[in-house]
C-alpha cells in the first residue's frame, strides 16, 4: 500500500508527525511525505521538522506566499504530476489549511482515495478562510477522520453518509505527549528569565485580528494592560510581525516579543504559563489536553469541546472584556487539572491508521481520473 501525505503549513506537521513514526512501523507501507512550502520560513517549516522528528519530505514544492488563489492554485498545480505518477492508495491531508483544500481537490479530481484528518471542525464564521476549507474538503473527501463527537455531528447535519466517518480522537494530543520529554530539556523559561506559572503566553495571526487595524490596535492595548500585572511572552508570527511594524504602536514595548519558537521551546514555554491568550485553533486544544488556561481572541471556536470539557474560554476582541477575563483566571486556583476529551489519549494517530488499512470507505482505489 502506498500512502501519500501532503502538509503545508506549520500545524500540518504536528499532526504529520505521529502519523508518519505509526506508518513506519507498518512494513507493507510506502508512505511518501509531500512538503508543498506554505510555510517556508526555516522557524515555521524547518524547525518543526526537526523537532517532531519527521523524516526530510520526499518532495518539496516549494510554493510559498501570494493570495488565497494564487497559493492554492499554484499547489494543485506542482502537486498533480506528483500524484500522477505515485498512484498513492491513499492522499492523507490534515487541518484547513490552503495545501489541506489544493490537495484534496487534486486528489479528488484524479481518482484518488482522500482521508482527512481533523474533519467535521466547524466555526460557523464563513469570513474565516479555513472555514471554507474545511467545509469544501469534507463535502468531498472519502473518509473523515474526526477528532471529537461534535465534529461528526457537524458532519451528519451536512448530509455526510456515516460510512465515510471514522471518530479517532485528537492526533495533536499524541504529538503533544510524545514530546513532553523533550521539551522539559528545553532551555526556553531560563533564557527569557521567566518563573513558572508567572507569566502569560500570547499568539496572534488570524487574519481578522491581525489584518485589520483597528482590531489589532485593541487587542496590543490590552495586552499591554495585561503585561503590567505579570510578564507577557509573545512569539510573532510573520503575518503579524508585518502588521506590526507598519503600525509600529509603541504599546508592543510592553510585551516580550520573540521570534516563532520551535515546537518544543513553545511547547516548554506555554505548559507552564498563567494563562494563554491566542487566536490559533491548535493551542486551544493542546492547553485544554494539559490543563493550562486558555482565552481565546476570537468571538467563535471551532474547537467547541475545549470550552464544554477543558480549559478554553472564548473571550472575543474587546480589551475590557480580555481584561475581565484574564483577571479571573488570575484569580482562580492553578494550576487546572486536565480534562482531556474521549480519545484524545496519545492513540489518534494508530486509529488514523488502522482505519487506513481496514479502507472502510467502500470506494475502490484507482478509479480513472475524472475527463479534462
Ligand atoms: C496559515 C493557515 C492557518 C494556520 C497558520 C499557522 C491558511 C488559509 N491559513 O496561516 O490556518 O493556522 O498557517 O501558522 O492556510 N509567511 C512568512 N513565512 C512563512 C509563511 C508565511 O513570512 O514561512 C508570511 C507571508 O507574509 C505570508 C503570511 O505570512 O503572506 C501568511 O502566510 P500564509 O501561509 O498565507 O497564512 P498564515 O497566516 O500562516
Amino acid at each position: 500500500m502506498k500512502i501519500c501525505s501532503v502538509v503545508g503549513a506549520r500545524p500540518n506537521f504536528v499532526k504529520l508527525a505521529p502519523i508518519a513514526r505509526e506508518l513506519a512501523r507498518r512494513p507493507q507501507v510506502r508512505h511518501c511525505i509531500i512538503h508543498t512550502g506554505q510555510h517556508y520560513d526555516a522557524a515555521l517549516a524547518d524547525a518543526f521538522f526537526h523537532d517532531l522528528q519527521l523524516p526530510p519530505p520526499d518532495y518539496a514544492l516549494g510554493i510559498g506566499s501570494g493570495t488565497h488563489a494564487e497559493q492554492t492554485a499554484r499547489t494543485m498545480l506542482a502537486l498533480e504530476p506528483i500524484l500522477a505518477e505515485e498512484k498513492p492508495d491513499w492522499v492523507v491531508v490534515m487541518g484547513d489549511v490552503n495545501a489541506t483544500l489544493a490537495a484534496t481537490l487534486t486528489a479528488v479530481k484524479r481518482g484518488l482515495r482522500v482521508a482527512h484528518v481533523e474533519a467535521g471542525l466547524r466555526s460557523f464564521d464563513r469570513a474565516m478562510p479555513e472555514e471554507i476549507n474545511r467545509r469544501l474538503v469534507d463535502a468531498v473527501a472519502d473518509l473523515l477522520l474526526t477528532p471529537s463527537a461534535d465534529a461528526d455531528e457537524n458532519l451528519l447535519r451536512e448530509g455526510v453518509t456515516p460510512e465515510r466517518l471514522r471518530r479517532v480522537g485528537n492526533v495533536m494530543v499524541d504529538s503533544l505527549l510524545a514530546a513532553l520529554p523533550r521539551a522539559a530539556e528545553s532551555a526556553i523559561l531560563d533564557q527569557l528569565e521567566l518563573s513558572p506559572g508567572a507569566y502569560a503566553v500570547v499568539t496572534l495571526h488570524r487574519p481578522a485580528n491581525v489584518d485589520d487595524p483597528p482590531t489589532l490596535r485593541r487587542l496590543i492595548g490590552a495586552l499591554a494592560k495585561l503585561a503590567k500585572r505579570l510578564p507577557v511572552a509573545f512569539p510573532v508570527h510573520p503575518r503579524t510581525r508585518a502588521r506590526l511594524e507598519a503600525l509600529a504602536l509603541p504599546e508592543v514595548r510592553a510585551l516580550r516579543c520573540l521570534p516563532p519558537l520551535g515546537y518544543l521551546d513553545f511547547l516548554q514555554l506555554w505548559r507552564q504559563a498563567r494563562l494563554t491568550l491566542t487566536d490559533s485553533g491548535g493551542l486551544q486544544e493542546e492547553t485544554t489536553a494539559l490543563g493550562v488556561p486558555c482565552l481565546t481572541l476570537r468571538t467563535t471556536t471551532e474547537r467547541p469541546i475545549t470550552v464544554w470539557e477543558g480549559t478554553n474560554r472564548v473571550v472575543g476582541t474587546d480589551p475590557d472584556a480580555i481584561l475581565a477575563a484574564a483577571e479571573a483566571c488570575l484569580a482562580s486556583p492553578y494550576p487546572m487539572a486536565p480534562r482531556r476529551p474521549a480519545l484524545w489519549d496519545g492513540q489518534a494517530a494508530s486509529r488514523i491508521v488502522e482505519a487506513l488499512l481496514a479502507d472502510r470507505s467502500g470506494r475502490p482505489p484507482g478509479r480513472p481520473p475524472l475527463e479534462d
